[in-house]
């Protein structure tokens, strides 16, 4: 199965609590399927070094390890949704967050006469959250992202997609901020695996192996999801 042969966009969710694998895995089911990932994550860091009224409003939230308010995630979420590239099916990495956006989220949807194929949820050990999350870097010019000791980069420096050799760090990838994020996963994330559990699309993937073993995994759930 490709994105060719899907009759309609297909809606995927990643949920997993900070440093799970979600921007790893999405950006690898992003050229296997033809998907498009709409990270809220990278949506908001975009508004913050826009300037935009989300933004400023975003920042210290974000820097916090706190959620951002459920009505400017929802509006960049829907603004994004709308442009016609999503037509090809998209993977929802790090959205929905909150009840009320899976809320929001179920609406949009049904709108748009679309439907969630899987909300996978990848599953792993706090633990090792703060080990995966410290080590994290990113290609600024392409955004790939790496880690220092799991995914490291042939070159040193150098980045192994674009050859871009301007690599980021995140403010909020300290392990003090990490805790919060985990908090805040935990109370207000967690819940939607029952969400969706109740609706019928829930799957559970094992997210601590290896990147490539997972990727395996979760590309049988998505051709299946899918089909
Ligand atoms: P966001 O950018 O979504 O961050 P997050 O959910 O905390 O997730 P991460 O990006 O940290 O982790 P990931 O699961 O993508 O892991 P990755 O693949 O990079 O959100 C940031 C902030 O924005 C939030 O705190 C909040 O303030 C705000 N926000 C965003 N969306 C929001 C929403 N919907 N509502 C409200 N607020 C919102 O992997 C991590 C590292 O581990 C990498 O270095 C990678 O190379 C490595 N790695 C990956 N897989 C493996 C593996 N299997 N083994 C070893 N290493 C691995």
């Amino acid at each position: 199965m490709d994105a060719h042969t899907m009759t309609k966009p297909a809606v995927l969710i990643l949920l997993g609590p900070p440093g799970a694998g979600k921007g790893t895995q999405a950006r690898m089911l992003e050229e296997k399927f033809g998907l498009v990932q709409l990270s809220t994550g990278d949506l908001l860091r975009a508004a913050v070094a826009a300037g935009t009224e989300a933004g400023q409003a975003a920042k210290a939230v974000m820097e916090a390890g706190e959620l951002v308010s459920d009505e400017i995630v929802i509006n960049i979420l829907r603004d994004r949704m709308a442009q016609p590239d999503c037509a090809k099916g998209v993977i929802l990495d790090g959205f929905p967050r909150t009840t009320v956006q899976a809320e929001a989220l179920d609406a949009l949807l049904a709108e748009n006469g679309q439907s969630i194929n899987a909300a996978i949820s990848l599953q792993v050990d706090d633990a090792a959250m703060v080990t995966r999350i410290s080590g994290r870097f990113t290609c600024g010019a392409c955004g790939e992202g790496y880690h220092d000791t799991f995914k490291p980069t042939k070159v040193a420096g150098i980045c192994d997609k674009c050859g871009g050799t301007d690599m980021k760090r995140r403010p909020d990838d300290t392990a003090e901020t990490v805790a919060s994020r985990l908090v805040a996963y935990h109370e207000q994330t967690a819940p939607l695996i029952a969400y969706y559990k109740a609706r019928g699309v829930l799957n559970s993937i094992d997210a601590m192996g290896d990147i490539d073993a997972i990727a395996a995994d979760l590309g049988a759930l998505v051709k299946q999801a899918t089909a």
